[in-house]
């Protein structure tokens, strides 16, 4: 079992990595004198609440439990509301504790509704996909979207505990599991040469669920972010550097229509353009461009950017993402080696439009 802190002063708490963690009746009984609500989605209820419910009943736990449909068009205030309706009608108080079983979107619902109830309480994350083990478990940030923008409704709210299973990832879907490893390569590319070259070096075994490979790149990971976090917890400095392909990332999410192109896919060809402007901008080494590119195909995630899209397509996405800064200058995460990278926000729009040019597959029409 692997343990990472993430110091936060008395919201500090412990991030625990290991397989079988969520069979242990052991794990569940910690929780006994507390009442516990689970909230998770259609899909995994189907694959693992039984399991676990039957797990806490043992261990003499009150629970009771908020099955959301599958899907991010669910992350809003309408599946908020049935989590705070279910607490309420159970006569649910301030010493409950939510529990997030899934993925980013469950996290992030789940967690906004423990900012919120009554004022506040405690949430503990399960993340079940890769990404949400690697990422948005941890740090804080919960919320939801509304009609007019993504991540719209949220506030910071640091969880109790982040237990991570990384047996739950042998039912994820293996589109969603390369999503996850995008921002796994990402950490090595922003923030840790060494790291950047084990994930080369063992990308198969990640790819093929090796528990061993699998514990250590996820503490590897959450100890990156929770360092970072740690630093910056409401995102106005370091955090932003998190966001290495994002800006154009959220563009594909956006134009596309949130789904069609997962996050971690988006993200992806986003690294690729965010290198792209490196090479033009500060000379980004061209083999550690080439390393970069080869590892995220051998991950089988994209290099290039949807057909449909142009680059006046990114630009009017970007223009509008909340990443950028007065004066309508775009601020990018620009890479300048494996492992270090830094914020600018001076790059001159043509070179942008040129290096998003590079990733398009329809540059030429
Ligand atoms: N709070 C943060 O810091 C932060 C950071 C990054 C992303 N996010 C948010 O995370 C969300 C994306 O998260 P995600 O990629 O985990 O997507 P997700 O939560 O939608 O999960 C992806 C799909 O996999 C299914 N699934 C989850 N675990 C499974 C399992 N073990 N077995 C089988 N199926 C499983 C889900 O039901 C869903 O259909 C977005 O809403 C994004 O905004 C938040
Ligand atoms: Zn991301």
């Amino acid at each position: 079992m692997e343990k990472v802190t993430v110091s936060l002063g008395n919201r500090s708490y412990k991030i625990i990595i290991s397989s079988g963690l969520c069979n242990d009746i052991s794990f569940w009984s910690l929780m006994s004198s507390d009442k516990v609500m689970i909230v998770t989605n259609e899909t995994l209820s189907h694959i693992y609440l039984n399991k676990i419910l039957t797990l806490m009943e043992k261990s003499k736990i009150k629970v009771e439990y908020v099955i959301l449909p599958d899907g991010e068009q669910y992350k809003n205030m309408k599946s908020v509301d049935k989590i705070i309706s279910a607490l309420l009608k159970s006569s649910y108080g301030r010493d409950t504790k939510l529990i997030a079983l899934g993925g980013g979107v469950i996290g992030d619902i789940t967690g906004f509704a423990a900012a919120i109830y009554q004022r506040g309480i405690s949430f503990i994350q399960v993340p079940t996909t890769l990404l949400s083990q690697v990422d948005s478990s941890v740090g804080g940030k919960t919320g939801v979207n509304h009609i007019l923008g993504k991540n719209m409704i949220g506030a910071f709210h640091q969880p109790l505990l982040v237990i991570i299973d990384t047996d739950f990832l042998s039912s994820l879907p293996a589109r969603e599991f390369s999503s996850g490893l995008a921002e796994v390569i990402k950490y090595g590319i922003i923030l840790d040469n060494d790291f950047f070259q084990w994930v080369e070096q063992n990308i198969d075994l990640l790819m093929s669920l090796d528990k061993n490979a699998l514990t250590y790149c996820i503490r590897k990971c959450c100890e990156l972010k929770a360092n970072i976090v740690s630093d910056d917890e409401c995102d106005t400095g370091c955090r932003a550097l998190l966001n290495l392909g994002h800006t154009f990332g959220h563009a594909i999410e956006a134009c596309m229509g949130y789904g069609k192109w997962l996050h971690g896919e988006a993200v992806s060809a986003g690294i690729v353009m965010a290198i792209r402007t490196a090479e033009r901008l500060i000379q980004f080494n061209k083999k550690n461009a080439n390393k970069i590119i080869n590892l995220l195909q051998r991950a089988n995630l994209p290099i290039y950017g949807p057909i449909e899209m142009i680059a006046q397509d990114y630009l009017n996405y970007m223009m509008r993402d909340k990443k950028i800064i007065s004066g309508n200058q775009l601020r990018l995460v620009i890479p300048i080696s494996i492992g270090i990278s830094e914020l600018r926000n001076d790059i001159p729009d043509k070179l942008v439009i040129e290096s998003i040019n590079d990733c398009c597959q329809l540059r030429h029409i």
